[in-house]
């Protein structure tokens, strides 16, 4: 987690650094700082919180005397979030920032800080003074940042300044980092299209990659070929428009951005990976979905898919769980890794685990520039555009529409489906957009609901089927933005203990798509209300009238439609509750959109 910035021989050091944190804040927002460097001088400024309380703090000095700035913007893994433990950690000789966590750092602190008073909370303090104890040692920096190099365990993105030569040095050992060059300096950041107005050429450091800027020069220490390529540019991604949160705002775009994905899927992507798929999937027992948070649920849906529309074996598995698995190099199987930004530590870390295995892999991803797609052998893009909200919207719903796609171009290979099915299918998917604008536009119980949940201690969602995901998603969602205690149960699960947890003060929300388990959930329903409970019910079929029980009608559904129009309505009820709730919707407390340690 964490974002870092460098900007290396520029003008207008505090706004473009300031700027390019702002746009890396979703990495993290526990502290913020950055330090100005020039010719043996350091100036560190740091804070608590957000970026808007370090802007507050930089003087109205425009800092023209300095040449480079770096900065930092923090998501606590070791030590308290505190002014102590932010970045950068400096003083007049060595500025230093880093985004990972090493994990040899007690060890490091034994050997080489015994002498220290100083209590050390942070990974990165401790590496800081061991730099400076192996100057004494080691005059030449290049020497330097090798020797640290060789002695730091860990996933980590470093950005150190000396100041006695003015030489800056990127490392990079499983976090991400990209450097591009304009007539405008050199430019570092954790995220490339944070540095969307300031290069045109990019270059995303490889593990092990050590780059050294002097001036205008930059070399590397370990490889001399090195390609810059294109930035890929897109406008408007970090305005809100004319909402007042993203996460509001990347709701209202899921039509679109599923029409677009969509669109993409049917006249360009599929064309071509159906004969890639050929090869593939004809001979192989199984496929396996891995991801993190929502990402996990996306895996859940595609399960259900994968179950529908072909005769393949499919599983699930959390990303930190495989990771650390045996898993046997003789089944044929094929491993699916979803990921939204494509960096996540845990899948990323799956991913490489799985392919040393020589499986082979696809990643589901938003993030064309990430780190899985240069790992996996397929990427299977989607299109949401870039999601700054950390709750997950529309990259999971543009996630729910790649698997659907995957899963019926499996079947169709595979003879499972056959061309009327498979074109009708796709004729459902193309339809969703429009579903999805008449829950945006009849969205009149949204008050009703979110007094309900003001006046309960607790909301359980409830579901059965392909849509018991949702229920897990939908109450994920709750949680991670309003802070509300929720679980997501399967319907057929509440008699084997959650119903105990059913009161008075207790919310149901229960998913009730019309399909072959209706009735089932149904039953659900009636035997929360018998006891007291209270319930929303989503359905496109009424109930009727009953005492406790609202009911919010939603169209008509086929099965591949199912997860996504149950999803849009329980995202607009955690953000209208959250917004009631006065909770800070887009950076919740605690948590980062981007997870790049473990
Ligand atoms: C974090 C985010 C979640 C996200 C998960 C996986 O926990 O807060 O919203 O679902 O990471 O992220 P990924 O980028 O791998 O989809």
């Amino acid at each position: 987690m964490c974002g870092i910035v460098g900007i290396i021989n520029s003008k207008d050091l505090k706004l473009k650094a300031i700027n390019v944190l702002n746009k890396l804040e979703y990495r993290g927002y526990d502290s913020a700082g950055v330090s100005f460097l020039a010719k043996n001088k350091i100036k560190t400024i740091t804070e608590v919180g957000k970026i808007a309380e370090l802007s507050k703090s930089l003087s109205s000095d425009s800092y023209s005397s300095f040449e480079s700035v770096i900065g930092h913007t923090r998501w606590a893994t070791h030590g308290i979030v505190s002014k102590n433990n932010a970045h950068p950690f400096s003083n007049q000789k060595i500025s230093l920032v880093c985004n990972g966590i090493i994990e040899n750092y007690n060890e490091l602190k034994l050997k080489y800080l015994k002498s220290h008073k100083k209590i050390i909370e942070s990974d990165t303090e401790t590496i800081f003074l061991v730099l400076n104890e192996l100057s004494k040692e080691i005059p030449d920096n290049k020497k330097l940042i090798k020797k640290l190099v060789s002695i730091i365990k860990g996933h980590y993105a470093f950005l150190i300044y000396f100041s006695n030569t003015q030489e800056v040095f990127s490392l990079k050992s499983g976090s991400p980092l990209s450097v591009g060059k304009s007539s405008n300096g050199i430019y570092f950041s954790s995220d490339s299209s944070a540095l969307n107005e300031y290069v045109d050429n990019i270059y995303h450091l490889k593990d092990g990659d050590i780059i050294r800027v002097l001036g205008q020069d930059t070399s590397f220490l370990n490889s001399k070929n090195v390609n810059f390529e294109p930035l890929k540019k897109t406008s408007n991604e970090f305005s809100k428009g004319d909402f007042k949160h993203f996460m509001i705002k990347e709701i209202h775009e899921q039509p679109l951005v599923i029409k677009n994905t969509q669109k993409y899927y049917d006249v360009d992507y599929f064309l071509d990976f159906r004969n890639k798929l050929k090869d593939v999937s004809k001979e192989l027992d199984s496929f396996v979905f891995v991801g993190c948070g929502t990402a996990y649920h996306a895996c859940l849906i595609a399960k259900y898919y994968f179950e529908k529309y072909t005769d393949i074996d499919a599983s699930c598995e959390y990303a930190s769980e495989l990771r650390y698995k045996k898993i046997s190099s003789k089944k044929r199987s094929i491993y699916v890794f979803i990921s939204q930004s494509g960096e996540t530590m845990d899948t990323l870390m799956a991913l490489k685990y799985v392919k040393s295995k020589g499986y082979n892999t696809i990643v589901v991803t938003n993030s064309l520039e990430s780190t899985m797609v240069r790992e996996a052998n397929i990427t299977l893009p989607t299109y949401a555009m870039k999601e700054i909200g950390v709750a997950s919207t529309k990259a999971f719903t543009c996630q729910l529409l790649a698997l659907a796609n995957l899963s019926i171009e499996v079947g169709l290979v595979r003879k499972n489906i056959n061309k009327k099915e498979y074109l009708q299918l796709k004729k459902d998917l193309r339809n969703i957009p429009a579903k999805l604008i008449k829950i945006l536009k009849n969205s009149s119980y949204i008050e009703k609901v979110v007094n309900l949940l003001s006046s309960s201690k607790a909301c359980y969602f409830i579901a059965r089927n392909i849509v018991f995901p949702i229920a897990l998603e939908g109450s994920l969602k709750l949680k991670e933005i309003s802070y509300m205690h929720s679980e997501g149960f399967a319907g057929g699960e509440m008699k084997h203990g959650p119903i105990a947890l059913i009161d008075k003060d207790v919310l149901s929300i229960c998913l009730n798509p019309k399909n072959e388990l209706y009735e089932k959930s149904v039953s659900n329903c009636e035997e929360i209300l018998a006891r007291g409970g209270k319930v929303i019910v989503f359905s496109s079929k009424s109930l009727g009238s009953k005492k406790n029980l609202l009911e919010i009608l939603m169209p008509k559904e086929n099965y591949i439609d199912t997860p996504f129009i149950y999803t849009l309505p329980l995202q607009l009820i955690s953000y209208y509750f959250a917004l009631n709730e006065g909770t800070d919707i887009d950076q919740p407390r605690n948590l980062a959109k981007s997870v790049t340690v473990e």
